[in-house]
């Protein structure tokens, strides 16, 4: 059998990997400021997670949600105390679309209804109603299709109001990123997510927070949205979870109570990903992770805004978007395989860094140090 073609791929294969370097084959070094697409929170093999993952797989591994999981419980308490949302209620899964399908179907069997707001640049993920109301029509198949989704423009209160004023009875659900990721890092201005609360709060919508990408402490705060200084009725969380152990939740509002059967999963919620979730936040707490991801992001983000040929730098902490022009396309390229540093991308021509969060200054300005080779 083949594998089924759908990735493009770099011709390289990593065998090892240590906090944020990673090896290939050849024993070449990398640097990692892609974190595999933001999944690496709180660096590879880091000890302690190495540890409570391979003490707990000594102990049992798997067993289903028809048993007591006292991990989950203990997941929840810490990650509402870290988060700051201890009130909230956690439903485990096992990846963002998941996540966000979930979301998406608590609001519908909340309100009783139907229509969801999303927005231009928007990136849900690649399941039914996650790439309904994803922004790009080529991933989306024909029977994803639906009359449920009212797309919008990024930013827009005009916009969303006269929409919530003309279809609020029927709007089940509103979901935004705080900062979108594959839409090329564009921030969700305050006020606009002031809008989103107001306006969820005025018609009985539910404001939906997909925090898979931008969440889970990469900006600085817990959310991204946190910026906007008011509460989502849902976070979901994937990615960052378990530093590359698949595992994601949604953070629910205790206005939603819930019936047995309402949600369910096989995996979601194993002793595994418990595990490697806890080793997570411990590692965010321990370490000031949060801060460390706000402290030198800002240093990144003030030291790239001094390149010239530069367009913009847009992001929060480690999530940051830069902008080139189209003579620079090849940047990205050249500093995986000329400068080893691995990197993420948006389309047309941004780069994005979604390191570990405990980046350091050094890290840091070894890449500044390479994309000054490629930009000057
Ligand atoms: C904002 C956002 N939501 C959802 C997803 C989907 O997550 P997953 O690939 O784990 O299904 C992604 C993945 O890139 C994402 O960036």
């Amino acid at each position: 059998m083949e594998l089924f073609d759908v990735y493009p791929l770099n011709d390289i294969t990593i065998v090892s990997a240590k906090g944020s370097n990673v090896w290939d084959a050849n024993n070449q070094k990398y640097l990692d400021l892609y974190g595999g697409h933001a999944v690496i929170s709180i660096g590879h093999t880091n000890p302690h997670y190495v540890t409570r993952l391979t003490d707990q797989l000594n102990k049992v591994g798997f067993y289903s949600n028809s048993v007591k999981i006292p991990l989950q419980v203990q997941l929840a308490e810490k990650l509402g105390e870290v988060s700051g949302k201890t009130d909230y209620q956690l439903f485990l899964v096992n990846s963002g679309a998941e996540a966000n399908e979930n979301a998406l179907k608590l609001a519908s069997f909340y309100n009783g209804r139907k229509k969801v707001i999303a927005f231009s640049g928007a990136f849900h993920g690649r399941t039914s109603l996650a790439v309904a109301v994803t922004d790009n029509p080529k991933i989306v198949a024909p029977i994803n299709q639906t009359k449920n989704v009212i797309f919008l423009p990024f930013n827009n209160e005009v916009a969303l109001e006269e929409t919530f004023k003309s279809q609020g009875d029927e709007i089940s659900a509103v979901i935004i990123e705080g900062i979108q990721g594959v839409g090329g890092i564009k921030e969700a201005s305050k006020s606009f997510l002031q809008k989103i609360r107001s306006l969820c709060d005025e018609y009985n919508a539910v404001y939906i927070a997909d925090s898979v990408q931008c969440g889970y402490g990469r900006t600085g705060l817990f959310y991204a949205h946190d910026y906007a200084g008011v509460e989502a009725d849902v976070y979901t969380t994937a990615k960052g979870m378990g530093n590359g152990f698949p595992v994601a939740g949604i953070s629910i509002a205790p206005k939603f109570k819930p019936w047995h059967g309402e949600l369910g999963t096989t995996f979601g919620g194993n002793h595994l990903a418990c595990a490697a979730a806890l080793a997570v936040l411990e590692v965010m707490e321990k370490d000031n992770l949060m801060q460390n991801a706000e402290e030198i992001g800002s240093y990144l983000i003030e030291e790239l805004n001094k390149f010239e040929q530069v367009i913009e730098v847009r992001g929060r902490g480690l999530m940051i978007g830069i902008e080139l022009p189209e003579e620079l396309a090849n940047v990205k390229k050249d500093l995986l395989f000329k400068h080893f540093v691995f990197t993420g991308e948006a389309k047309p021509n941004v780069i994005r860094l979604l390191p570990a969060l405990n980046l350091t200054k050094a890290h840091a300005e070894e890449f500044l140090d390479a994309f000054s080779k490629l930009v000057n």
